[in-house]
């Protein structure tokens, strides 16, 4: 398997913007623009957000994700979400390990991984996000820190539930600063991460696993970015804010 047959996701993370009203005005605009696509089309939103989207997406296809998930099935933790409340209001998708969520939330190596173990064990699709910062990357850590985080957050998957992951390559410094990696910078990271799978499950695993690029992706450089060899697709936050721009990306992945 490669480019050529894995199919290209391309999922809006909305971060938190939107109210249920506005969530439901932007995805009745979205649903003709980006219908017949071929791609995956998921749009991650906030949690308050997760029923309108659900209703308003229905008939169409665009799947909806969260953006967090914890990693216990219930109990005291207050303010979080598990991923069985999750499937039960109709999510599909869920972004984990985001580099927001690393940065200003606490989020781990370790936690990152239970909760991707926790998304696959209830039939999530997990987006497991992984990125250097610009310091790592002037450091020349790129390569080592990508395969790192790649190898923690999959710890104890297995083969099978490998289907159900997609990891993004999210470098920091690209991530609401509209410097987007370069082609080769995406694709090299992408490489890197399909390689770290390929170390763990096998080179030919490897191949099928679907690995985005993410970082200021707009509607005016999606197109040369989702070419790469190793790009099959992107997690798309500030552009996936506006059907018109989603919509050119969408149809940039399907071609
Ligand atoms: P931007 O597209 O706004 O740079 O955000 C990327 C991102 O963090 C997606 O998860």
């Amino acid at each position: 398997m490669n480019k050529q047959v894995r199919k290209a996701v391309i999922a809006g993370n909305w971060k938190m913007n939107k109210t249920p009203a506005e969530t439901t005005a932007l995805i009745n605009e979205m649903k003709p623009l980006v219908a017949g696509a071929d791609c995956d089309v998921v749009l991650c939103v906030p949690y308050v957000d997760i029923a309108a989207a659900v209703e308003a997406a229905k008939g169409s296809n665009i799947k909806i994700g969260a953006e967090n998930v914890h990693f216990k099935a219930s109990g005291a933790y207050t303010g979080e979400v598990s991923a069985e409340m999750l499937t039960a209001c109709g999510v599909e998708y869920v972004v984990i390990g985001h580099s927001e969520r690393r940065q200003y939330f606490g989020e781990t190596d370790q936690t990152v991984n239970l909760r991707t173990l926790a998304a696959v064990n209830a039939g999530l699709k997990a987006i497991v996000c992984v990125g250097e910062t610009l310091e790592q990357r002037e450091l020349g850590y790129t390569e080592t820190l990508l395969k790192y985080q790649t190898k923690m957050a999959l710890t104890n998957v297995s083969k099978e539930q490998l289907e159900n992951i997609i990891i993004a390559y999210e470098p920091v410094w690209a991530i609401g600063t509209g410097v987007t990696a370069t082609a080769e910078q995406a694709n090299e990271g992408n490489g890197f991460v399909r390689a770290a799978i390929a170390e763990v499950y096998g080179k030919d695993v490897a191949e099928t696993v679907t690995v985005q690029y993410g970082g200021s992706m707009n509607a005016a450089n999606a197109e040369e970015l989702v070419a790469q060899e190793h790009v099959d697709g992107g997690l798309i936050g500030g552009a996936s804010l506006k059907a018109n721009d989603f919509s050119v990306i969408v149809k940039a992945a399907s071609k």
